[in-house]
């Protein structure tokens, strides 16, 4: 009897299978997947860079053996190759084309990082859209980013293509990246999953240990959102992490993607990570490569060929089952139907859109708010229309029009670039002052110190001195790694001779990362931290320097004094030994000091754990004065509300980030002394008040938990029922009273 009812449960079961109408997406899939040759679903799994490949990309495109290809150039082109695969290959799949569209196709944005000192959303996420017009009118349906690695180590190059070191403002920032793309028909490729920021020493490839508490609490939230946004797409990283490179890592892979976190997102490799298993001293070889690679249903292999040389022969041998290669297959024509490349696969190869008048515009506004003023004696704005005054525009990065766009440009046309210099030369025209131009170092590793003297003559001409320096392009971005992080060549030499002449020193610092400005940021009038601001860098410094716009860019990221604090970010923990002020500096150790342990605390001999500049932090050219926070209860049940008034104090109107951060005082784990929880970008006209709210959810103050037991570990999420305090900042210092609640 019993076995009677169980079988007619199965039936039932298997009758309302078949009865249940199939999602449409998934059913052509299906079909499409039936009529495949298995060398056409390898040749899905393969995506080509046909500038790299000496095989005749044609032949294996008209065989089926492509998935997709990355870097062509051009939409006559991209129809060309299309054409072969929707017109000449046996099922006519289309190509999904993919390129590295990372902040702007022609027309560029500032660099990711800059993007993320705009702490402004719903510019990156208009920016990203007007890209997505841009580079889909070239024919590109695929970017690689945005890239949410959270990264502490502005040593690593890659710091410049991320959103800062903190994992909320990088969480926002990367799902309002792909929420631009992906509303214009792009597809966004969040990377690199997972963990490759940790690198060792900040030295790009390298090895990197995370526990698992602080990648979940830490690294994978950005990911997450990114997905949750509806990123159609996820790339692997290069590193080892904890001894396991993550094209072959089945717990991020599978177990965390695909079963914890539901996502069918296509997991792609980062260029030839599959192959990198071999140099790695994973694999034995490449074959044991694709091996692992495919068990860890890595889906595409990006320019690795290790698939396409493979996976034919590990399937005959046993060694694999069809249905891992049908699974992976899966995945690539769910993006391609998605996309609508079935229906459209080809661009109109006369409508190209760019530099639209309302790119331009959003595109000044995000030079203007990504810049950000660490300091300024008065000096800015500068006065321009009181008397005849005389600028010294000076050094390397002046005028540089490939330099100000950054890392990761292959389609900007640098011709197009606005450069400070000429920003300033065309508002001379028609204001009331003269322009100067003497380079001083003529590329910023420049140790040519001929021509500093050369500028220091015509600063002794001028009534203020605005020198642009910081960092070539190229000394940012992927295996762009620094060891010092001081202005290179002979900039501080020129810093040194331009303060000299007793002039007023504005430093404009283009640069891909933070650096060790300290010494120079001291002895300069202002300090305009302006990263790599892209196509018209020069015009929205411009603004900001002439006070047509107000600064409102906070760091996304802490600024060290000195390279040897790093890794230094706001979120630490206190430590047992919390550094206490002032720490005895190397200097003020008596001679022949005896050993002594009472009082020890956790800094260094030449510095104490204060950065150069805070996390958060940013000036304006008006002032902003902080209410006590408010909140709706002081126990946490389900959420409060956090509400806090700011007045403008200054004179002129401005925007402010209102920066809500929490800290936990004890637990079951120890836990920051400090997280961002919220922030709101706010426009407050001078003397007026503005009240910010934010909702705090018993959720936002969970963490991982760990526990250990033999060898086994078990992680999960929970909220601490213990005591908070909050404030309400304008950045990540206790700058306002905190006020307690209790979680319940
Ligand atoms: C980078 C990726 C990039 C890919 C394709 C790799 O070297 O790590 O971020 O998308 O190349 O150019």
């Amino acid at each position: 009897m019993k076995h009677r009812i169980a079988i007619s449960t199965l039936m039932v079961g298997v009758l309302f299978l078949a009865c249940t109408p199939k999602n449409p997406e998934e059913e052509k899939i299906e079909n499409l997947l039936s009529q495949m040759t298995i060398e056409e679903k390898i040749g899905q799994m393969n995506q080509l860079d046909p500038s790299w490949d000496a095989e005749p990309k044609e032949q294996l495109i008209k065989e089926g053996k492509v998935g997709s290809i990355f870097n062509v150039v051009g939409a006559k082109e991209i129809n060309r190759l299309q054409r072969m695969a929707v017109e000449e290959s046996r099922l006519g799949i289309p190509l999904l084309v993919a390129r590295d569209v990372i902040h702007g196709y022609e027309t560029i944005y500032p660099i990711p990082l800059g993007q993320g000192a705009t702490w402004n959303t719903a510019l990156v996420e208009r920016a990203a859209q007007l890209t997505a017009q841009e580079a889909t009118s070239f024919g590109i349906h695929w970017a690689f980013s945005p890239m949410v690695d959270v990264a502490h180590d502005p040593r690593w190059g890659r710091v410049a293509e991320g959103y800062g070191e903190d994992s909320y403002l990088t969480s926002r920032m990367g799902a309002a990246v792909v929420r631009g793309y992906q509303s214009e028909g792009m597809a966004a490729c969040v990377k690199h999953f997972a963990g490759y920021s940790v690198s060792e020493g900040g030295r790009d490839y390298n090895t990197t240990w995370i526990p698992e508490v602080q990648l979940r609490d830490i690294y994978l939230p950005p990911f997450k959102a990114a997905l949750d946004a509806g990123a159609m797409s996820i790339m692997c990283s290069f590193n080892d992490m904890n001894g396991l490179p993550s094209s072959a890592n089945h717990h991020l892979n599978v177990d965390l993607l695909r079963t914890e976190w539901h996502s069918d997102a296509l997991l792609v490799s980062d260029w030839g990570s599959g192959s990198d298993l071999v140099p790695h001293g994973l694999a034995a070889n490449k074959k044991d490569a694709a091996l692992r690679c495919i068990n860890a249903r890595m889906e595409m292999d990006m320019q690795g060929n290790i698939y396409t040389d493979y996976l034919k022969e590990l399937l005959d041998e046993g060694k694999i089952k069809e249905s891992q290669i049908d699974e992976c297959v899966r995945s690539i024509l769910r993006m391609k139907f998605r996309l609508g490349l079935f229906e459209n696969p080809y661009v109109d190869e006369e409508n190209p859109k760019k530099y639209t008048p309302e790119e331009i515009a959003i595109v000044d506004q995000a030079v203007e708010e990504s810049a950000i003023l660490l300091k300024n004696d008065g000096v800015l704005p500068l006065t321009l229309d009181k008397k005849q005054q005389t600028i010294l525009v000076c050094g390397p990065m002046a005028d540089q029009k490939k330099e100000q766009l950054g890392t990761w440009v292959f389609d900007g046309k640098p011709e197009y670039s606005v450069t400070p210099l000429m920003a300033f030369n065309e508002l001379a025209q028609s204001g009331n002052f003269k322009v100067l131009y003497e380079p001083g170092l003529s590329f910023s590793r420049d140790k040519n110190s001929k021509g500093i003297n050369k500028a220091v003559t015509q600063a002794k001409k001028a009534d203020v001195i605005l020198y642009f320096c910081g960092e070539e392009a190229i000394l940012s971005g992927e295996a762009r790694c620094r060891a010092n992080l001081n202005l290179p060549g002979a900039q501080c030499e020129m810093m040194d001779a331009l303060v000299a002449t007793g002039k007023p020193v504005v430093m404009i610092v283009m640069a891909g990362r933070p650096l060790t400005i300290g010494a120079q940021a001291e002895k300069a009038a202002a300090v305009l931290y302006a990263f790599h601001g892209g196509t018209r860098a020069g015009v929205g410094l411009a603004n900001l320097i002439t006070g047509k716009a107000v600064p409102s860019g906070k760091t996304p990221i802490t600024f060290p004094k000195m390279v040897g604090q790093v890794p230094l970010y706001y979120n630490r923990h206190n430590t047992g030994r919390p550094s206490y002020a002032p720490p005895m500096l190397i200097d003020s150790i008596p001679i022949g000091c005896p050993q002594f342990s009472i009082g020890q605390s956790s800094y260094w001999l030449e510095t104490p754990t204060e950065p150069l500049y805070p996390f958060g932090f940013g000036l304006s050219y008006t002032t902003f004065e902080y209410g006590e926070p408010q909140i709706s209860q002081t126990e946490l049940a389900d959420s409060i509300i956090v509400s806090c008034e700011i007045t403008n104090t200054g004179s002129k109107d401005a925007f402010e980030v209102a920066q809500l951060y929490t800290h936990q005082l004890y637990g079951d784990l120890v836990r920051p002394i400090c997280e961002l929880k919220g922030f709101q970008k706010i426009f407050i006209p001078a003397g007026e008040k503005k009240e910010v709210q934010f909702t705090l959810h018993k959720s936002d103050l969970g963490y991982w938990h760990e526990q250990k037991h033999n060898c086994e570990s078990r992680v999960w999420f929970a909220t601490d029922p213990v005591d908070f305090e909050l404030w309400v900042s304008p950045d990540s210092r206790r700058l306002t009273k905190p006020i307690a609640f209790k979680v319940k």
